[in-house]
């Protein structure tokens, strides 16, 4: 996928970007564990590392099968087809008791650095926030205390023509952002 951009941002940045389709090729045991690893090195409020994952490979058939009926219908449908898939959770509260505020800050933090050590190692995320919160929250009995974020499909990127419609055209679709106008303000924020 070509991302155009206007300054010449690093090579790693422009080349993540969140595909659907995914190739059969199983992600190796060590690749899964370097790119959590690369997650626990994001900063986070007190270093408290608000982060957990649950991850399954396609081979532990059992508890993908698991992650996967977590996923709303129009996300199963290419998801289940990743070689792995993973759950990001938020634990909210420091262990004092007090909430931890920024505690998804640096939830999304883990989660960027490990989408970019991915793209590293040429595997490719995609982000889903598209789940049944209530079922996810069963199925896993968790705590409280711990939330889901988002789950995560990784794996290597496939070929447009594995998708059914709509998703094939979005495949390829050219991918937009905002202009530094829009989000970045010098000096204040304009009235
Ligand atoms: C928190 C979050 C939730 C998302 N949920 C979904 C989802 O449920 N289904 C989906 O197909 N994509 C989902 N996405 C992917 C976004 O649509 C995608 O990241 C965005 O369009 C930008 O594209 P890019 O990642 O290729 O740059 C989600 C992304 C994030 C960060």
């Amino acid at each position: 996928m070509e991302t155009s951009t206007s300054y010449p941002v690093h090579e790693l940045i422009r080349q993540r970007w969140s595909p659907r389709a995914f190739s059969a090729q199983p992600v190796a045991p060590e690749a899964l564990e370097q790119v959590l690893e690369a997650a626990s090195w994001a900063f986070s409020a007190m270093n408290e590392q608000p982060w957990r994952y649950i991850y399954a490979h396609k081979a532990d058939t059992e508890a993908f099968e698991r992650l996967v009926s977590c996923l709303l219908p129009a996300n199963q449908a290419w998801a289940k087809h990743a070689p792995v898939l993973m759950l990001s959770l938020v634990k909210t509260h420091y262990d004092n008791g007090q909430p931890n505020r920024t505690a998804m800050h640096d939830v999304g933090a883990a989660n960027a650095n490990l989408f970019l050590e991915a793209t590293a190692l040429g595997l490719h995320g995609h982000v889903l926030g598209g789940f049944d919160i209530a079922r996810t929250r069963e199925v896993f009995n968790l705590p409280e205390g711990l939330e889901p974020v988002a789950f995560i499909a990784l794996g290597y990127v496939g070929t447009p023509d594995q998708l059914d419609e709509p998703f094939r055209t979005r495949e390829t679709a050219q991918r937009k952002r905002k202009a530094l106008a829009e989000f970045a303000f010098r000096n204040q924020f304009p009235d």
